[in-house]
């Protein structure tokens, strides 16, 4: 049953600070429709803080980080799933709710970091470093996970490096991550060569020219960026932590060095900042539409598995993380 034109006026107030009013309309049809199916089909919509606006406000039931979305996930009771971000989200909503139907929009929904290593990469490094725990970030396929100790998040690297009581671990695969949490720690970080797609391009110089351009803006930064990028920034942390930040000390003026939608999506919540914007896209997020979202809850696709040979093991890296 199509929502009520008045359910589609309210939604539109929410987001009109970042959707224009041409674009509206192309997007009604779509969010009436998985409203109603959500309902058939007694579903909910996962997404993450890099999703679209008229996804992440508009059709979600559940926003935020790798690691709210992990935990979130294993509490729901809707019998089906939709998660609204890449591959190794899905995945692990799946590891940790496997009783559930979990659907990801486009299956092609991947992440450079997954792509950069293989379980068969994670055996040699153990090969290579004889007794060092591995602690690999949840951006990893579910075999990786699976040759892992523990997994850890952007928001909580450096609680999961120090929970071990280690003098070493191997932390994989996002070297900037690895050597972004190594000055934070005395825990000696062995790191592999992966690299996001989009917050490698940041650079220390694009923080300079900003603060010159803009005098007194605020620079938060993933600390998925490089190290020279987070020693510029007035903060560093997870998609949460950086939305949190702008909540807690409405900056006049801030820029995020990030993924673009995150923008969108604070801005929505915080009118009263002023968001700069150089950002970059991750092609793998903006797979996911809401034609895709749409046709996934109608067609029951695409059906998330999990090689049975590995989903024990990789479960148990992921809720060793959550149990910290
Ligand atoms: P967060 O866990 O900070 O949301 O990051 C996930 C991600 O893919 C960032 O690029
Ligand atoms: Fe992967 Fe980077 Fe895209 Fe996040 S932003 S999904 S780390 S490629």
């Amino acid at each position: 049953m199509p929502t009520s034109p008045s359910t589609a006026a309210s939604l539109y107030d929410r987001v009109r600070r970042v959707i224009p009013p041409i674009e509206w309309p192309a997007f009604t049809g779509d969010i009436d429709a998985i409203l109603a199916l959500k309902r058939e089909r007694n579903a909910v919509i996962l997404a993450h803080n890099y999703q679209t606006p008229e996804i992440f406000h508009c059709v979600a039931d559940i926003v935020g980080d790798s690691l709210a979305l992990a935990r979130k996930a294993m509490s729901v009771d809707a019998d089906v799933i939709v998660l609204a971000g890449v591959h190794f989200m899905a995945e692990t909503a799946k590891l940790l709710n496997p009783g559930k139907t979990v659907l990801i929009p486009d299956l092609a929904a991947g992440c450079s970091l997954a792509d950069s290593i293989t379980a068969a990469d994670v055996r040699l490094m153990r090969q290579r470093y004889p007794g060092v725990p591995v602690v690999t970030y949840v951006n990893t396929s579910a075999a990786v996970k699976a040759a892992s100790d523990i997994c850890c998040t952007s928001g909580n690297a450096l609680q999961v490096v120090e929970s071990l009581g280690a003098p070493r671990v191997i932390m994989l695969p996002d070297e900037y991550l690895a050597r972004n949490i190594a000055a934070q720690t005395k825990v000696e970080i062995i790191a592999w060569k992966g690299h996001c797609e989009v917050h490698e391009r940041f650079s220390s110089a694009d923080i300079r020219e900003l603060r010159e351009a803009h005098p007194g803006v605020t620079v938060l930064a993933h600390p998925e960026c490089p190290p020279d990028v987070v020693a510029e920034a007035d903060f560093a942390g997870s998609t949460a932590a950086m939305s949190d930040y702008v909540g807690r000390h409405k900056p006049a003026r801030v820029v995020l060095m990030t993924e673009c939608s995150m923008s969108d999506n604070v801005a929505v919540e915080h009118p009263e900042v002023d968001f700069v914007r150089p950002c970059n896209l991750c092609p793998h997020m903006k797979r996911i539409t809401l034609a895709n979202i749409r046709a996934a809850l109608e067609e029951n696709r695409h059906i998330m598995t999990i090689d049975p040979g590995v989903a024990d093991r990789a479960r148990r890296a992921v809720e060793r993380m959550l149990a910290i």
